[in-house]
């Protein structure tokens, strides 16, 4: 997203509006998930003429309790916009440090809207995958501190160099930056646990992708009226929509439109929570591969940040060996 948004080493030309590929990222998802709604639909009604799978389909789409969808769609939204000014006024690999955040928000809202009991070992854990995680993305390949332009890719990342950037850029682009990458994390923690928990509360009756198509359609409405007409309309009107798209921003929005669906099954049948545990080992996956493959030098930071993940992976998933475990039950004496 970072490379579609400032391009490689001295490209010129219009950028895309970020706008026109939110807005084509909902169309994407809403055609596949209706999709997959009526493929469960089908499954579940085999001898249904496709009139009244539609029937169906749309009547379960536009049912009562519709509306509360408007909230996540609200919010996914906006969240998307913001990781947007993130991207643009940030380099990547500060942008992917600052937003790990989300892993706590996240945590903090599956306690406040879901009721999870997170116990002093797993905050712990949590505390670790953040920074562990943080740790290996600073291994990735940074755009040096003038690439908002596209500058030259280096391998190294100074904290003290970039904090001092992000400063002295005051009130403007690294700062705007920052607070957006800020308010994406708290956005992300508090749209994806009100998901979980509407999806959850009715998976018996409405299926996941009929949750998917609602949200959707009402994400069309902030994306189409706030988004391409009322931030970006005078630009479409004199350069057009499509105006900077090439190869890699449809490749952009095709993995935004991907990665969403994928969201979606991570949150319906397991939680945000393992979600955001996924995200992080693929990160490590990542970083793994890219040393086999493309030879990319390991660095102690990374490969300390690497483990650091997995040792909260295991620290998370398991559970204190019991003091009474230890003791012979009353069948084995
Ligand atoms: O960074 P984070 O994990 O919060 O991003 C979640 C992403 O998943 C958002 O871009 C959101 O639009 C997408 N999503 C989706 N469909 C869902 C749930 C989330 O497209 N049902």
């Amino acid at each position: 997203m970072h490379y579609s948004r400032n391009g490689p080493t001295g490209s010129s030309g219009p950028r895309y509006l970020a706008s026109t590929a939110v807005l084509l990222v909902e169309v994407i998802k809403l055609l596949a998930s209706l999709t997959l709604a009526a493929h469960d639909m089908r499954r579940t009604h085999p001898t249904a003429p496709l009139f009244e799978i539609a029937g169906k389909l749309h009547r379960s789409v536009f049912a009562a309790d519709s509306w509360k969808l408007v909230v996540p769609a609200a919010l996914y939204t906006f969240q998307n916009s913001l990781i947007y000014v993130a991207i643009s006024n940030l380099d990547a690999i500060t942008f992917q440090v600052s937003y790990q955040l989300k892993i706590l928000t996240t945590v903090l809202f599956s306690i406040l809207l879901l009721g999870r009991k997170i116990s002093s070992r797993q905050w712990v854990a949590l505390v670790l995958l953040t920074s562990g995680v943080a740790l290996v993305q600073i291994a990735g390949p940074v755009a040096s501190s003038d690439a908002g332009a596209g500058g030259a890719w280096n391998w190294d990342w100074d904290w003290k160099e970039r904090l001092t950037s992000l400063l002295s850029t005051g009130t403007s682009s690294g700062f705007k930056g920052l607070m957006a990458v800020l308010a994406a994390s708290l956005t992300s923690g508090l749209t994806c646990v009100f998901f979980e928990k509407l999806v959850k509360d009715s998976l018996a009756s409405v299926s996941l992708w009929t949750r998917n198509v609602q949200l959707s359609f009402f994400s069309l409405f902030p994306a189409l009226f706030i988004g391409v007409l009322w931030q970006d309309g005078a630009a479409i009107s004199r350069d057009g929509f499509f105006a900077g798209y090439n190869s890699i921003v449809w490749l952009t929005i095709a993995l935004q439109a991907l990665g969403g669906l994928v969201v979606a099954v991570c949150i319906a049948y397991a939680d945000n929570v393992a979600k955001n545990f996924a995200a992080s080992f693929s990160i490590v996956v990542s970083y793994a591969a890219s040393a086999v493959i493309f030879r990319t030098p390991l660095m102690l930071h990374s490969t300390g940040g690497a483990a650091i993940v997995l040792l909260a992976i295991y620290l998370f998933n398991s559970r204190p060996t019991p003091r009474t475990a230890l003791l012979p039950t009353s069948k084995e004496k």
